[in-house]
């Protein structure tokens, strides 16, 4: 189990610098104007760089499959949250496109594993979500590490659709997140990617859904979905820098028998909202997943959603 709840139980004080903190930062849960965070490089990198990367960790980026391992700061308990990715997972992402200082943006930063990310790469950072419960525990998250570092990263309870009121334009460099796959974990789960006692395990027959509220993309068909990401993502457009990439991390799911290709649909939306796609990489999972279950033998081919996710990388175009 994670840290966070030993803090819990252990009745954590945070010190009186960090309290101060934090009262500044709940006030802005609530604020309606735009918000002053930094957004600005601080590293002497030539203007024309996306990064400030070696030769060798760039041909380390070059390879188009990635993996990752989670480390004791990754929020594991899907009580805690049900769809994490690894810290390690944002830092990558973050180091290959943004400099030191710059502003990094997680529309649906859940359990903040963007802001945490950012904090320790040294990037400013504000994420966005629906759900208090997430967003206290984000904010609890980077708490823990407050008093390091003299970046800014800041969760805000809202909807992602309200961003463009908090952030002025051409401020973000990087717009990173993984959202919610439409409604199709709005649905009793019957583990069938798990094998044997493991099938009928905590989540077994759960619907883990982040919450009813009719704007949690979480609940809305595909294309309501796909719609709805489109309207979201065309009014975050003008927030990026010219260049400035925005990457999406999804999987594609089965449904009845039918492979839904949700990073199709996405690619297509932002394309016609205006975003140029780069790149497709593979998040390769297989080293984090272990005894899957035999899903369609003899007859029925299908990849397991479990054991590869995409990470759509667009950009906004130089003219736009
Ligand atoms: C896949 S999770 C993000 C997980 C995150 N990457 C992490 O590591 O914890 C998607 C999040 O989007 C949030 N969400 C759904 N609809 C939203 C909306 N309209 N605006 C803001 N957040 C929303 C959900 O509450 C959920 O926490």
């Amino acid at each position: 189990m994670q840290s966070l709840s030993k803090i819990r139980k252990k009745k954590f004080r945070y010190p009186k610098e960090v309290k101060e903190y934090l009262t500044v930062r709940e006030t802005q849960a609530v604020y309606s104007g735009k918000i002053d965070i930094p957004y600005q490089r601080v590293c002497n990198c030539k203007p024309t760089n996306i990064n400030c990367q070696t030769p060798k960790d760039w041909i380390k980026s070059q390879l188009g499959v990635w993996q990752f391992t989670y480390e004791k700061r990754d929020i594991r308990d899907r009580q805690l949250h049900p769809a994490t990715f690894p810290i390690s997972l944002a830092r990558k992402v973050i180091d290959l496109f943004s400099h030191r200082g710059e502003l990094v943006l997680d529309p649906f930063v859940g359990s903040g594993t963007t802001l945490v990310a950012a904090q320790d790469c040294g990037r400013n950072a504000i994420g966005f979500d629906l759900k208090k419960e997430y967003v206290d525990l984000c904010n609890q998250r980077l708490g823990q590490n407050l008093l390091f570092g003299n970046t800014r990263q800041l969760a805000v309870q809202d909807d992602a659709f309200k961003i463009p009121a908090y952030l002025e334009e051409n401020t973000v460099k990087l717009i990173f997140t993984s959202p919610p796959y439409a409604n199709l974990l709005n649905r009793a789960r019957k583990n069938k990617s798990r094998r044997g006692e493991e099938r009928k395990n905590e989540q077994y027959l759960k619907v883990e859904q982040y919450s009813q509220d009719p704007r949690d993309l979480g609940t809305m068909s595909l294309e309501k979905y796909t719609e709805e990401m489109g309207d979201i993502y065309e009014r975050l457009l003008p927030l990026l820098k010219p260049m400035g990439h925005c990457v999406i991390n999804v999987p594609d799911m089965w449904w009845e028998n039918k492979r839904i290709t949700i990073h199709i649909a996405l690619v297509e939306e932002l394309r016609k909202r205006g975003y140029e796609l780069r790149n497709i990489i593979i998040w390769d999972r297989t080293n984090i997943v272990n005894r899957i279950g035999i899903f369609g033998w003899p007859s029925n081919y299908i990849t397991m959603g479990t054991t590869f996710e995409y990470l759509l990388d667009f950009w906004r175009p130089r003219e736009t």
